[in-house]
């Protein structure tokens, strides 16, 4: 059935929980995937975007006429410049430079005004989140996201992404599986749905180069090696990360995300973003230790056209020392069989 819409917000959230089929033959599990991509803006970032929005309309902080003003890796300032032209507000989107040009390209096609800063740690205080809260603070008629530290972001996770996961699974589900960039997402869903069944496992993936895993095994960011992968990993504690309820944690390398999104497009027609191929990577290692018969649920944030300058670039691959062919995905899920227990952090 379809269903009419007022507005291009309203078109975020309701998405389809996709079966991996060849993952899942692989493994004997249920693999499923929450395609956050068919969200207008293409990621799961527009549900942090409406939902922080919204409450800040409700609260009074964001009023008509003003400009939203956000420092994001792309995907959020995609999602809330949408947000913005359907609910009547300005958009300034401030961008570490270096991400891919598709996202760039994306926010401009958006109407949002687009600042560029060069990338530098969070220390310095030209890093893309202090000067979108200095803009902010510098002019009364900008209100700042800050989906860092605004727990609207999980909310919309919570409210909605949580709920309709349960709701497609009939409440039969043993793990989650997610990355983590502000943790809305895994703050969300972890917190709802481990209060429907406290027995729901939730597993943390984080990429080389952040330091999550490492606070999470010995309470201090540290973190090795670097990752291609954009819009995730962090090294510091941020509010929307407080609330998530984690079980376990795992790191693990590009080059496995690398082979995982060659599988499931090869497989399944599914080309996927970076963080969405990681996913699938952590749901095949969950199932790897689990063993089969479980089900496990997993996010596609967003597709391979977003990932394609780096991604899916052969020449970009070779400089990072990553081979798409380096192994089968039968032996990649062999080799996470015989990993060591005790790379995985129980929380
Ligand atoms: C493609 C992609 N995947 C995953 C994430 C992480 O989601 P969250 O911020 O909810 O942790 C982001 C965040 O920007 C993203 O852009």
């Amino acid at each position: 059935m379809t269903t009419t819409r007022q507005n291009v917000a309203e078109l975020i959230g309701n998405t389809d929980l996709l079966k991996v089929q060849s993952l899942s033959n692989l493994t004997g599990c249920d693999i499923y995937v929450k395609c956050e991509f068919q969200n207008p803006g293409g990621s799961i970032k527009d549900r942090a975007a409406l939902q922080m929005v919204k409450d800040a309309m409700e609260s009074g902080d964001l009023k008509p006429g003003m400009t939203i003003v956000e420092g994001t890796a792309g995907n959020t300032g995609i999602g809330l410049a949408l947000v913005a032209k359907a609910l009547g507000f300005k958009m300034l989107t401030v961008m570490p430079s270096g991400q891919t040009p598709e996202k760039e390209r994306m926010i401009a096609l958006h109407g949002s005004e687009l600042h560029l800063v060069d990338p530098c740690p969070f220390a310095d205080d030209n890093h893309f989140y202090h000067t979108a809260r200095r803009i902010a603070e510098q002019n009364d008629n900008y209100w700042w996201a800050n989906q860092f530290e605004n727990t609207s972001n999980m909310r919309a996770h919570y409210l909605h992404t949580g709920p309709e996961i349960w709701q497609q699974t009939d409440g039969k589900i043993d793990a989650i599986v997610s990355v983590c960039g502000t943790a809305g997402t895994i703050g969300g869903t972890s917190k709802y749905l481990k209060q429907q069944d406290s027995n729901i496992k939730c597993w943390l993936v984080d990429p080389d180069g952040s330091g999550i895993y490492h606070y999470l095994k010995q309470g201090t960011y540290q973190s090795s090696g670097s990752s291609f992968t954009e819009g995730i990993g962090i090294m510091r504690t941020v509010a929307n990360f407080r609330e998530a309820n984690i079980d376990k944690a795992i790191n693990l390398p590009d080059q496995d995300l690398v082979t995982v999104s060659r599988a499931v497009r090869d497989a399944d027609g599914l080309v996927l973003g970076s963080s969405s191929a990681l996913n699938l990577a952590g749901a095949l290692m969950v199932a790897a230790k689990s063993g089969k018969g479980k089900t496990i649920v997993t996010f596609a944030c967003d597709l391979g056209e977003r990932s394609y300058s780096k991604l899916y670039n052969a020449d970009f691959l070779k400089q990072k020392d990553i081979d798409e062919n380096k192994e089968s995905i039968e032996t990649l899920f062999e080799r996470y069989k015989a990993s060591d227990d005790k790379a995985i952090v129980n929380v």
